[in-house]
């Protein structure tokens, strides 16, 4: 990303969170055509809902503190992926995959890595699906490529993670053993429901066509 030079500290910090700001715009309304095409050759949407959010000022210094960082707009835009932050919230793992490739496959959507810790989720339990893009945003001076990160999980899994979040904050990174095993334990459920309501919804798919 090209940050004009010639502005002040202020008016680059400006500009480069409008960036993140029309990026995040540019991601949603792609997404909200691929869901409405979706609809109309599948007759069903695979995302419940769509969250987005750009990283506060103090999460920003935060974070890049805690990198080890130098706090400038420099090392935010190099070293930042989440700026510009976007959850997908769909109903069954499958459809996640669907998702992804549907972004990756945008010609303007260059995705610079995946996370895939459905996959491989992290020994707390936490599973979702991440993608790190950049999009160009068109600027009256040209294109800016500005990465976003895109989170893609199920409803279950949006569950645990938004209170596995909570307990993390709540004891500051040191939970407790005993909560740290149940959530485990929880996170091994939300497989089980996820695997269940697929497979539910596959039988009344099956019920549906022999319908027709
Ligand atoms: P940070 O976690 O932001 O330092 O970056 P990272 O490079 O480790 O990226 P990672 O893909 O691991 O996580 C990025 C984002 O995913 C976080 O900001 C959270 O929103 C989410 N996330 C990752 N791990 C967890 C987790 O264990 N629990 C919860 N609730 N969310 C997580
Ligand atoms: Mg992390």
């Amino acid at each position: 990303m090209d940050i004009p030079g010639s502005y002040g500290q202020l008016d680059r910090w400006n500009s480069v969170m409008f960036l993140y700001e029309s990026a995040l715009k540019e991601i949603n309304t792609k997404i909200e055509i691929l869901d409405g095409e979706f609809v109309h050759v599948y007759g069903r949407t695979p995302i419940e809902h769509i969250k987005s959010r750009l990283k506060t000022p103090e999460s920003i210094v935060k974070k890049l503190k805690g990198d080890g960082l130098e706090v400038t707009i420099e090392n935010m835009v190099e070293k930042l992926s989440d700026i510009a932050g976007i959850r997908i919230i769909c109903s069954f793992t499958q459809d996640i995959y669907t998702i992804a490739d549907m972004i990756a496959r945008q010609k303007d959507v260059t995705v610079l890595y995946v996370k895939d810790f459905i996959k491989h989720p992290k020994p707390n339990g936490y599973k979702s699906y991440h993608m790190v893009v950049t999009i160009p945003v068109y600027m009256t001076q040209g294109p800016v490529e500005t990465k976003v990160e895109i989170q893609i999980r199920t409803v279950a899994m949006d569950f645990w993670a938004s209170l596995e979040h909570k307990i993390a904050y709540k004891f500051e990174g040191n939970t407790p053993v005993n909560l740290q095993s149940e959530l485990k334990a929880c996170a091994d459920i939300v497989d089980m429901l996820d695997a269940k309501m697929f497979s539910l919804n596959q039988q009344i798919l099956t019920l549906e066509e022999q319908e027709t």
